[in-house]
Formats: structure tokens, C-alpha cells, sequence
């Protein structure tokens, strides 16, 4: 008689947590729409493609940048320095148009410059591209926002506009 309540009892905490996680499922399925805007494959301009040599900042004509960056877990990916030390933080010229692009080699990761209007979404074969005009001067900081793992938190870098 116990065996079957408890047998209840079980089968149905399992029910509940299958549809907690096809709930969950489906939630985070269609999270990313209100950002499906800013992603545009097309947007990558051809001589400032992923290549290693053009990771990071590239001034393509007077105050004008363009930013590619690759995120992966859990790095941003700006190129190296001079030093051949990867670089952690970029400095533009305030007034500036800047087209970030930005992709990731393995999972989803969010690219998020706190304080500015800069704010992506970025998913495995795809550019979330973003331009913008930064003109107020700061230190800000730019941080993962989509949960990607163990080392999440450690996802970031900074934007400096002088
Ligand atoms: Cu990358 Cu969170």
C-alpha cells in the first residue's frame, strides 16, 4: 500500500520536472528574439573580415572603427598587441562611429558594453554586428550576458572613449 503512494509520488515529481525543463526549454528557445534585429550576417564589411590580423579595433577612415571581436568560453578575442599579449581594452576617440562585429566559436554568449546603448546577443555562425556613435567619454566595461558556463563571470574587458 506504501510502495504505491510513494510509486505515485515519484512519477509524479518526474512529470513535474520534465515540464519544468521542457518549460525552460522552450523559454530560453525564444529568448533572443527581441535582439534578432542586431544580427546580420551581411553587415561584415570585406576588408574587415574574422581575420587574426584584423581582430580588435581597425580604423577604417578618420573617426570612423570598426571592432571584430570572437568570443568564446570564456574569452573575448581581441588580437594581441604589439607585445604579443591579447588585448583587454580598446580605446576610441570620443565622437567616433564604431560597427562592432562579433561572433563565437562555441556556445551563445551576450556582448554588452555596461553603460552604452551596445548590447548583443551572439550565436555560433552568425555576426551580431552593432554600429553606433560613442561620445561620452568613460571607462566601460564590456561583460557577458548570457549564462555560458563555469567561467561566465570571467567574460569581459573594457572600452575606453577618451
Ligand atoms: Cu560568455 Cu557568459
Amino acid at each position: 500500500k506504501y510502495e504505491k503512494i510513494w510509486l505515485s509520488f515519484g512519477i509524479a515529481s518526474l512529470v513535474f520536472f520534465l515540464l519544468l525543463l521542457g518549460y525552460g526549454a522552450f523559454y530560453k528557445g525564444t529568448h533572443p528574439q527581441s535582439h534578432a534585429e542586431t544580427i546580420d550576417p551581411n553587415h561584415v564589411e570585406a576588408n574587415v573580415s574574422f581575420q587574426p590580423e584584423h581582430l580588435g579595433l581597425n580604423k577604417i577612415a578618420e573617426n570612423r572603427y570598426v571592432v571584430n571581436i570572437v568570443a568564446s568560453t570564456f574569452n573575448y578575442d581581441f588580437g594581441k598587441d604589439e607585445n604579443g599579449n591579447p588585448v583587454k581594452n580598446i580605446r576610441i576617440p570620443k565622437g567616433s562611429n564604431v560597427l562592432f562585429q562579433v561572433t563565437t566559436k562555441d556556445v551563445v554568449h551576450g556582448f554588452n558594453a555596461a553603460g552604452t546603448n551596445v548590447n548583443m546577443i551572439v550565436e555560433p555562425g552568425y555576426v551580431s554586428s552593432y554600429e553606433t556613435v560613442l561620445d561620452k567619454p568613460g571607462v566601460y566595461t564590456i561583460l557577458c550576458n548570457e549564462y555560458c558556463g563555469l567561467g561566465h563571470h570571467m567574460m569581459y574587458a573594457t572600452l575606453e572613449v577618451y
